[in-house]
């Protein structure tokens, strides 16, 4: 048995918060913004499929064990990874794992506080009745000289890392429990009241049937890469994000079913804003393909149209951004928990030190929606973002399912069965059995399959 670590930067006061801690981190942008408008992109429901598989053989048995590596480490996923890599007698060269899931923060937290912002400056509009009689050319038209004036979405980015500095450098407990509480369940009913709108628009069918029947045709190499890494995006996995979280984790929790309840939350969240936004897309003549814009501009057009819509479109702005200021947290809090420890700074020189870089290299997705737009070409798709896209694709794509590949890969291997049975809380028993069977071969040989497949490889 090793010694009991303590965490110096606190502890969640109990598995509930974890849970809502956690999920507050899952659920974000991904699911409301990214997750319909990939899907969109790569033809709907072959890519919907992929993503589910993903999400259940590799995401949730390597979040399992993201979250067993932090809360035996107590640490940051730096200091994490050495001291457990010490425990086992493996090289010192793991914590490599941690500050590649550093880099992967800033680079994230860069772009991610771009468009949380544009929901931000979407809560103005909606309360000022902008949508009022939107249509679908109208509503494309406002997005895009939105996003297409940078000093505008400049001040709007500033403001969102502001918002997630202000919290990160209060510290684990104060305020964002409470937040989390009781904003993800108002963000859900109103996720679903725009079902329901979704349901009479006549086109409900021809949603769900674009989201749910697959047509491998339509997936390219691109998709295929593209539904691997959006799990690890969607689950906040492969950074450290969930290990730093884990390292404030009660000691006696059970880390299966917590993972399990963060998944299912996750997943259900993506699904039920997929099943919200398609058929308002069908309905308005939109294009289901027109990129990081869909959410932006189909559901104003709905709340344009809607009796009450004033009130619930500016709701719904105000919870996307709560959803994503509950996740900017996590993106940059193994990176404040580094500079605490190894560099002796407060957490509020930290946090500032963190969310200043993050703030200057987010300057870039503003210009690439403001005027510096480029278009290549990646694994045979056409890509018109410029520096967002590649931002995007070097993370999502390759940096978190290759740190999920190293967790994975640390903890059935080099980890001792007697010490993750320990830490899982299970025993050594039929599901633990199942788990590692998961980590050891099937999720890293998945990652692995996925890359060769968009190398072209098969
Ligand atoms: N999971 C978040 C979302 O879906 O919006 C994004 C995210 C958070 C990615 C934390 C990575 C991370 F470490």
């Amino acid at each position: 048995m090793t010694e009991k670590r303590t965490s110096i930067h606190g502890q969640w006061s109990s598995r509930m918060v974890f849970i809502l801690a956690a999920t507050g981190s899952a659920v974000g942008l991904g699911n409301i913004w990214k997750f319909p408008y990939m899907a969109g992109e790569n033809g709907g429901g072959a890519f919907v499929l992929v993503y589910l598989v993903c999400i259940l053989l590799i995401g949730v048995p390597i979040m399992m064990a993201e979250i067993l590596l932090g809360r035996r480490g107590r640490q940051s996923p730096i200091n994490t990874m050495s001291a457990l890599a010490q425990e086992a007698g493996a090289s010192p060269r793991w914590a490599w794992l941690g500050w590649i899931g550093v880099v992967a923060g800033f680079l994230i937290m860069s772009f991610y506080s771009v468009i949380a912002g544009w929901a931000l400056a979407y809560v103005l509009k909606a309360m000022s009745g902008d949508f009022v009689g939107f249509t679908g050319d109208s509503s494309a038209a406002a997005f895009v000289g939105h996003i297409g004036n940078p000093g505008i979405t400049t001040f709007w980015h500033t403001l969102f890392s502001v918002m997630t500095g202000y919290v990160v450098a209060r510290g684990v407990k104060s305020g964002l429990e409470k937040a989390v509480r009781i904003l993800m369940p108002a963000l859900f009913v109103l996720l679903v009241l725009l079902l329901g709108y979704a349901i009479n628009t006549g086109y409900f069918d021809r949603g769900v049937a674009f989201l749910f029947d697959p047509d491998f045709g339509k997936l390219s190499r691109e998709g295929v890469l593209s539904a691997l890494g959006h799990a690890f995006f969607t689950l906040s996995l492969g950074m450290g994000a969930i290990m730093v979280y884990g390292s404030y984790m009660p000691g006696k929790a059970s880390i299966a079913t917590t993972t399990f309840t963060i998944a299912f939350m996750d997943t259900l969240v993506a699904l039920v804003a997929g099943m919200a936004i398609f058929p308002i897309v069908f309905a308005n003549g939109l294009e289901p393909g027109a990129g990081p814009g869909l959410v932006f501009i189909s559901l104003p057009i709905a709340f344009g149209q809607m009796p009450g819509g004033l009130l619930f479109g500016t709701l719904f702005f105000v919870l996307l951004t709560f959803a994503a200021w509950t996740s900017a947290i996590s993106i940059i809090e193994p990176a404040v928990a580094f500079l605490v420890e190894n560099r002796g700074l407060s957490r509020r020189r930290a946090t500032a030190v963190v969310v200043g870089l993050a703030w200057a290299l987010g300057l870039l997705t503003v210009m690439s929606f403001g005027g510096w737009g480029f278009t290549f070409e990646f694994a045979g798709a056409q890509k018109t973002d410029g520096i967002f896209d590649i931002l995007d694709i070097v993370t999502t794509n390759f940096m978190l399912p290759l740190g999920g590949l190293a967790i994975a890969l640390f903890a059935g291997w080099v980890m001792s069965s007697k010490d993750t049975a320990e830490e899982l809380g299970s025993g050594e028993t039929g599901l633990y059995h199942v788990w590692r069977v998961l980590v050891r071969f099937v999720a890293p040989a998945g990652v692995l399959l996925f890359f060769l497949h968009s190398l072209g490889t098969f």
